[in-house]
């Protein structure tokens, strides 16, 4: 190559190099990604387990993606690398950030029918266990779930008059901020718009807009923050209710999951799962089915 030729071409890379990036190409929820933008990705998903504490490798690609671009799409950005650089700088995205991908949803018994199973099959084995009973609700959110079952437990506990003082609900979240709000026990008409009048005016003292659970119910429950994919789990349980939480994470993942929660249960203890997940293969060996449609599992 001659020497003017050497130069033109390198003229033509340095500006093919300053072209922008199409703007339209949002490359992010779904679909094939380039290997510019894969690679972007990656280097994305580093620094938010640095700056944000998540450990993306357990989460399931598509869902992480599709999270990334709900917030990417609101700082108006179009790049994995751009949207890396405003993490590092801006504190308040990480948040938001993880408030996103974390999608804290819940409700007071959300599946009627799953509370009616935990009703009539679980909570009178779980009076009938001597000692100490220990029920832990795995990915607990605002806190409706455990406060749901704490609920049922007084339920039977006043109907058959008996103690509630060896029952704890153990109640965790990787999302800190979810947890505060599950200690202030506050909730709107969304979160119990599955909850009857009756259990409503019973276990919630009403304000002006919003419910507040009953302190009886409270102190029924704990809450500490606990991540599924790297801290210790508890032992010596007698119950797991772990609902629409494994669902985001990669099958690998949900497999070593099971494993671990077989782990921390005692034998014949119950592991509640979400009306979309279920066990499969080798995990399933660990268990049996109690309530298949209610997703209900036994350990054996
Ligand atoms: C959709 S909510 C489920 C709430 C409740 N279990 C229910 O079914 O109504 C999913 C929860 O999982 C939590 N979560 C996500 N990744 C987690 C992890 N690695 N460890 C613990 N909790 C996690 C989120 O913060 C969120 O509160």
């Amino acid at each position: 190559m001659s020497e003017a030729s050497d130069e033109r071409h390198q003229r033509l890379r340095r500006a093919l190099q300053a072209l922008p990036v199409a703007p339209s190409s949002l490359p992010l929820a779904s679909g094939e990604l380039t290997p510019r933008d894969a690679a972007e990705l990656e280097e994305l998903k580093l620094l938010i387990t640095r700056h944000v504490g998540l450990d993306c490798s357990g989460y399931k690609e598509r869902c992480l993606r599709r999270r990334i671009a709900v917030r990417m799409r609101a700082r108006g950005m179009h790049r994995y690398r751009d949207y890396g650089k405003l993490l590092e700088d801006d504190i308040a995205e990480r948040d938001r950030l993880l408030d996103t991908v974390m999608i804290n949803v819940s409700k007071f018994f959300r599946n009627a029918e799953v509370w009616d199973a935990l009703r009539t099959i679980v909570v009178p084995e779980l009076f009938a266990v001597e000692g100490p009973v220990r029920l832990w609700s795995a990915g607990c959110a605002g806190g409706e779930e455990p406060y749901s079952l704490a609920i049922l437990l007084h339920e039977y506990a006043v109907a058959k008059r008996l103690p509630l003082d060896r029952l704890e609900i153990l109640a965790t979240d990787i999302d800190e901020g979810a947890l505060a709000a599950a200690r202030r026990a506050e909730y709107g008409a969304y979160a119990l718009a599955e909850t009857s009048d009756a259990v409503r005016d019973r276990w919630f003292e009403a304000t002006d807009s919003t419910y507040r659970v009953r302190s009886e119910v409270r102190s029924l429950v704990r809450f500490e923050q606990l991540d599924l994919l790297r801290d210790e789990y508890p032992a010596g349980l007698h119950l797991i209710i772990c609902r629409n939480v494994i669902i985001y994470f990669e099958r690998e993942m949900q497999d070593r999951i099971f494993e671990r929660f077989a782990a921390s249960l005692v034998p014949t203890g119950f592991l509640v799962l979400g009306k979309v997940e279920t066990l499969f293969g080798a995990n399933a060996a660990g268990f049996n089915v109690a309530a298949s449609r209610e997703r209900i599992f036994r350990r054996t």
